[in-house]
């Protein structure tokens, strides 16, 4: 996720594209950059680090002109870096780019690119745009951008800018965020409206597929291949604060919303379009290898533990490796057994949690091999890990952790069934299957988030108590960790989650009457065990929340409310299990009136033991 930005004028570009900057560092802010078109070739200034960084690199620097573009980075493609900064241009530095997206085919675009004679400065995938319409260009830019899209597979809103047409920008989007802001005069665009709303609030809203052109004068849309397009324009009423959220009250809200695309997003590129086959070529690690571990040590802190024990699960019975599992702040301490065929994983959403790091370095120092999953790329645990495997949810600001969660368990998927293929446990037919339902993922927490208004009046019943229990066994009693951290974290309401089959070893003494039990029970093979858990609760007088799979009527009878997830293959249930819990936190700490992006002593990254 990264936020871009560009203005065409009569004013100045360069405060104008700052100003745009700064309300989408929320998108994105390890490296930032502007090129504005002035003299013989666009100046670009570009820099690793946030804003401010850049802004002081341009103290320096003489930027006039009034067309320019400008971008906020979240790295996906190479580390954050000067190099890396967008913009990108050819060799020639006629042609500038910036990129929200991932192009998935960059690599053999890169090569043939290469082998023609182009000099590449940067790690990026967007590098390859500018030297293909480098090699496009014949006189029209509209129709050298039509080429290079035809080119490109992935996800894409760019916007070029180029020295021989100087009086035009081109834009075009597919599956990343696009708007154009109308003015007088002045034309804009940004990858969201918090960008434009200190200039304009009349905008276009780019849709999949289609090409932009911006002028002084006005802004013309056309399908790729060239027909026009008529958009209505649309009058923005929210203010600031609001445009920040995308018009969710919270980012937490926001970032739930965001999961069908920051999946599709951790996915892209990770599937052969076969369908059978994982592609991780930054797991360094070959079959041989993975084939002579002894174990995987999976460790990390808070919702990445809990994302974690789900890729235990996955990992040992898709792949017949062992899998230990720790919290981060104790693994160090219990004297591991670590040797050379440990596979040492560490899960964090960060990069930068200090219990991880440390529990990475004591693995590391006993001979263990390193990788990390995490969402930052060139993080402190990437840096110091043998590879890392990048979730791509985009920037989490609420400090309840949602989007990294899911993504976090679709990476751990991936890896369980490339684990499972090069150690042959896992039959190609399973690992398709799998990673079919992987695909169907989006569009199935799609279907979840169309609960949302019934689990909202759910939870504001269940704001009224002060101690909630979470069952379920298996990967529901993973899924049952993790929706009770959310509960207590930003509604500050008790909560504790149990094995199903272990509450009678004690804490069944504390379900009297009303006490709210939320049951999750996803797992066909364990259904009927869970139903038994649920009839111990409920002849105590517990009040069932029961979270069951589309049509399983049976434990819907048993419980007293019940939320639906879609049927997928078991692994992946909890990724559409936890959705109706991350609501049920959220509305219950709206109902409480809780500050949810802020809770009460916790902080998004722990650096301190
Ligand atoms: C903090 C955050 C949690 C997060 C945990 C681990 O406690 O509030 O949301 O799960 O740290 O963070 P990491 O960045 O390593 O995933």
């Amino acid at each position: 996720m990264c936020g871009i930005v560009g203005y065409i004028g009569e004013q100045q570009a360069l405060p104008i594209l700052l100003e745009g900057l700064k309300r989408l560092e929320y998108r994105g802010y390890d490296s930032a950059g502007v090129a504005v078109l002035s003299g013989a070739v666009p100046k670009v200034v570009k820099t690793r680090g946030r804003l401010q960084h850049l802004e002081e690199k341009l103290a320096g620097e003489d930027c006039p002109g009034t067309v320019g573009i400008g971008h906020t980075r979240w790295a996906t493609h190479g580390h954050p870096s000067d190099a890396n900064a967008h913009p990108h241009t050819d060799c020639t530095g006629r042609f500038v780019v910036i990129h929200n997206g991932i192009i998935e085919n960059f690599l053999s675009l890169k090569e043939q690119l290469i082998a023609s004679g182009h000099t590449f400065r940067s790690e990026t995938d967007t590098e390859v745009i500018p030297h293909l319409l480098e090699t496009y260009y014949q006189g029209d830019l509209v129709e050298a951008v039509r080429k290079v899209a035809g080119q490109l597979q992935g996800a894409y809103a760019l916007a070029v800018i180029c020295q021989d047409e100087p009086d035009k920008i081109v834009a075009v989007r597919k599956a990343s965020p696009l708007i154009i802001g109308l003015g007088e005069g002045e034309n804009f665009l940004a990858s969201d409206i918090p960008a434009l709303l200190k200039y304009t609030r009349r905008v276009l809203v780019v849709e999949d597929g289609e090409l932009a052109v911006l002028t002084r004068q006005g802004v013309t849309l056309q399908t790729l291949d060239g027909r026009p397009v008529a958009r209505q324009v649309l009058e923005v009423t929210w203010d600031a604060g609001q445009a920040e959220k995308g018009g969710y009250a919270h980012f937490m809200l926001k970032e739930i919303h965001e999961q069908p695309r920051a999946i599709a997003d951790t996915l892209r590129g990770r599937i052969h379009p076969d369908g059978r086959q994982v592609v991780l070529p930054e797991l360094g690690l070959t079959p041989e290898e993975a084939r002579r571990l002894s174990k995987i040590a999976i460790v990390a802190c808070g919702t990445a533990a809990y994302a974690g024990l789900v890729g235990k699960y996955l990992i040992e019975n898709l792949a017949g490796i062992p899998v230990e599992w720790d919290i981060a702040s104790e693994y160090r301490y219990r004297d591991p057994f670590v040797d050379d065929r440990t596979l040492f994983v560490a899960v964090s959403q960060s990069g930068e949690t200090i219990d991880t790091l440390a529990a990475l370095r004591e693995a590391r120092s006993r001979g263990a091999r390193v990788l990390t999953i995490t969402n930052v790329v060139g993080s402190t645990l990437a840096r110091e890990s043998d590879w890392a495997l990048y979730t791509w949810a985009g920037p989490e600001i609420a400090v309840a952790s949602t989007k990294a969660y899911t993504t976090q368990i679709v990476v751990l998927a991936l890896l369980a069934v490339w684990l499972g293929q090069v150690t042959g446990r896992l039959q190609p037919e399973a690992a398709a299957e799998i990673l079919a339902a992987l695909r169907a993922l989006p569009e199935q927490v799609e279907t979840v988030l169309h609960q949302e208004p019934a689990v909202a009046e759910a939870a504001t019943r269940l704001a009224r108590h002060d101690d909630v229990f979470f069952i379920g066994r298996h990967l529901d009693y993973a899924v049952a960790l993790e929706g009770q951290l959310k509960l207590k974290e930003i509604s500050y309401i008790h909560a504790e989650a149990y094995p199903a089959g272990e509450l009678k070893h004690g804490t069944l003494a504390l379900i009297t009457d009303g006490v709210p039990v939320v049951a999750v029970n996803t797992q066909e093979a364990l259904k009927e065990k869970t139903i038994s858990n649920i009839q111990e609760v409920r002849a105590r007088g517990a009040h069932v929340i029961g979270l069951a799979l589309a049509g399983d009527e049976e434990t819907a009878r048993h419980c007293h409310e019940v939320f639906y997830v879609p049927r997928t293959v078991r692994w992946l249930a909890p990724v559409l299990a936890v959705v109706p819990l991350q609501l049920l936190a959220y509305y219950a700490a709206v109902a409480r009136g809780h500050d949810v992006d802020k809770p009460r002593n916790l902080a998004k990254s722990v650096t301190v033991e």
